[in-house]
């Protein structure tokens, strides 16, 4: 059944008049690994958020879930269903080691009531130098599921490659179409050994990062996904790096669990679609995909994933290589970004209805992540069954005690005005929240 708010979600879209060559220049971070790229054009709005919340209907009896309520994915236990998103903190150090910063914020989500703690993919689990777990480092990062673990909190590891958003010559250059077979069995074996590494470090699960334009998000993609061989081409083809890196890990982390977050809908031109994402959703049902977070879009066309009232010019120069411009250079680059950044519509509960899609046709269970921010909405998410928990990434920013606050009748709403500046500043330096101010 085809749902108006599935018509916009797989709507298609048009880009903007200016081109997002030049716009990636003029506000590319060019940092390795940069966390997003603000951009010029891509597509939207894609309305998936108001119309989608007053249609959610409650299930109602036993079958109608709830915030507060213990539950289990497989054999992890959770305290409630509010789990805290995947959120790089750059909590390592040069060495490759969990700074003390990090392991302190892991303490306050656990001490605050997260569910569940999905860890930022530049916090251990990126396939780059420095972020991927080193063997010599087993000890430190040891530390963080321990934390978690002493404050009872389960903890995932989410792993990453960052494909073409690695570097702007990567972008350019369309990173998985130029790779060799030799270069992808090499990422595979990247990818095990890290689910391999979460699993002997006691993490609870790992957690493959298919979304938001990173390298499997990119195979997984019609639009960004240009190879003719048996990796690209027919859905079977595009799936197939995850299939691999789902089946090797099998046989190396036998009866590890694998999460998996990924797109529902990207908003590129003949890009990701529910319908398609509802597929690729059954299959990772079929291999037994332990959980599906539910997200949107592509890092490199700025603020779709993470949605904003407003572009943050302030904070993108700041973060940016142009900080080192003269002042009134950096100031004519501050009026003029908001003219050709873009940003999309609507601001909450962006990807509730394209979860409720995949949560109708798979068992496996949903979380949904995105402009998250009422206990009335989680409330309604959940009652209504479009999703089995929520995810949220900036509330815990602000607020890494949100969870036991919102248990509280008197804070109904996350305190986070969706700046974006925290965003930003992940291209650079460490994360904490600014609220909209420098
Ligand atoms: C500072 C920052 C870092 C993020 N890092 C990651 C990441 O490492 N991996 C990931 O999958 N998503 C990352 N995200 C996206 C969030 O997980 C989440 O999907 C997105 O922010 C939307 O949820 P929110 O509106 O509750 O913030 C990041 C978001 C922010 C703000
Ligand atoms: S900087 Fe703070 S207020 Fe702004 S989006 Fe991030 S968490 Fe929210």
């Amino acid at each position: 059944m085809k749902t108006d708010t599935m018509i916009d979600a797989n709507s298609g879209c048009g880009r903007s008049g200016l081109s997002r060559k030049n716009f990636l220049k003029l506000s590319a971070t060019a940092a390795l690994g940069a966390v997003t790229l603000p951009q010029i054009a891509g597509c939207g709005p894609v309305n998936t958020g108001a119309d989608c919340m007053k249609s959610l209907a409650p299930a109602g009896g036993a079958a109608a879930k709830k915030p507060f309520e213990e539950t289990s994915i497989g054999a992890i236990r959770l305290r409630n269903r509010i789990i805290r998103s995947a959120v790089t903190m750059n909590g390592v150090d040069s060495a490759g080691r969990p700074k003390d910063s990090l392991m302190q914020h892991y303490r306050d989500l656990a001490q605050g009531g997260a569910g569940a703690i999905i860890t930022g993919m530049r916090d251990g689990g990126m396939m780059i130098d420095n972020f991927l777990f080193r063997e010599e480092n087993f000890k430190d990062f040891k530390k963080v599921p321990d934390i978690a673990h002493k404050l009872g909190t389960p903890i995932i590891q989410q792993l990453s490659h960052h494909g073409r958003q690695l570097s702007m010559e990567t972008e350019r250059k369309g990173f998985i179409n130029r790779l060799s077979d030799a270069d992808i069995e090499g990422i595979i074996d990247l990818f095990v050994r890290g689910i391999d590494a979460s699993k002997r470090l006691g993490f609870d699960a790992a957690q493959l990062h298919g979304a938001h334009g990173y390298l499997l998000s990119d195979f997984l993609s019609p639009a960004k996904n240009e190879r003719t061989d048996k990796w690209g081409g027919a859905l079977e083809n595009r799936f197939r790096i995850v299939r691999e890196i789902i089946t090797r890990a099998e046989k190396k982390a036998k009866g590890f669990p694998l999460w998996i977050k990924m797109n529902a809908y990207d908003n590129q031109d003949g890009g990701m679609r529910t319908a398609e994402a509802v597929k690729i959703a059954k299959m990772l049902e079929d291999m037994g995909i332990a959980a599906i977070e539910v997200s949107c879009g592509i890092a490199a066309d700025g603020f779709s994933t993470v949605r904003v009232p407003e572009i943050p010019s302030e904070a993108i120069i700041r973060f940016s290589k142009y900080d080192e411009l003269p002042a009134p250079l950096k100031k004519v680059l501050t009026l003029t970004t908001p003219l050709v950044a873009r940003r999309f519509e609507p601001i909450e509960n962006y990807n509730v209805c394209a979860a409720r899609e995949i949560s109708a046709n798979v068992k496996a269970p949903i979380i949904v992540t995105g402009g998250i921010r009422k206990i009335d909405d989680i409330e309604t998410i959940l009652a209504s069954g479009a999703a089995d928990y929520v995810s949220m990434g900036r509330p815990f920013i602000i607020e890494p005690d949100i969870v036991n606050r919102l248990k509280k009748e008197e804070h109904a709403k996350s305190e986070c005005i969706n700046c974006g500046y925290c965003i930003m500043a992940a291209n650079k330096t460490d994360v904490k929240c600014f609220y909209g101010k420098l």
